[in-house]
């Protein structure tokens, strides 16, 4: 057995076989391997006795579950409209300076990857980022680099 199918049938074993387990399944995927691979996908759909289409469809769906590989600290800039207006595009620039790369893309040294999300429920604090699991708020541009710079010093 590989990593991932090995990885896969501990899943299915915690979250169970019914179409209500995929989620959680996913989700359990991408926290281990950072990213969805057509070799987990194509196990899920076999373990749960899904469609390969069904799988694909539903992590392609939910952007959140990455389907391409991605750096090691993930950073989601909210693109949805309140964010917008009140400068969004001015924080991802800096981010992009800073990263030295585009939206979507990853650094070389596969520790950072940028990406942009819809609405993240903080709208009345915007602009905000995701970096992981942490929600910062309230961004300027140099807070955001600030805020940043601490993840890059930390690696
Ligand atoms: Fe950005 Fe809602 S619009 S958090």
């Amino acid at each position: 057995m590989s990593r991932t199918e090995n990885l896969v049938s501990e899943l299915v074993e915690k979250h169970g076989r019914s179409r209500n387990s995929l989620m959680p399944i996913l989700q359990g995927i991408v926290q281990e391997e950072r990213f969805l691979s057509e070799e987990a996908m194509i196990e899920i759909a076999r373990e749960l006795n899904l469609s390969t289409a069904d799988v694909f469809g539903t992590a392609s769906f939910y952007t959140f579950l990455d389907t391409v590989p991605r750096g090691k600290n993930i950073i989601r800039v909210c693109k949805t409209i309140s964010c917008h207006m009140k400068g969004k595009d001015e924080v991802i620039e800096a981010l992009e300076a800073l990263l030295k790369i585009k939206v979507g893309e990853t650094t070389h040294d596969r520790n950072f990857t940028l990406l942009t999300a819809n609405c993240l429920g903080w709208c009345h604090k915007g602009p905000v980022m995701l970096i992981n699991d942490e929600v910062y708020p309230e961004l300027t541009p140099h807070k955001a680099c600030e805020i940043l710079e601490a993840y890059m010093k930390a690696q």
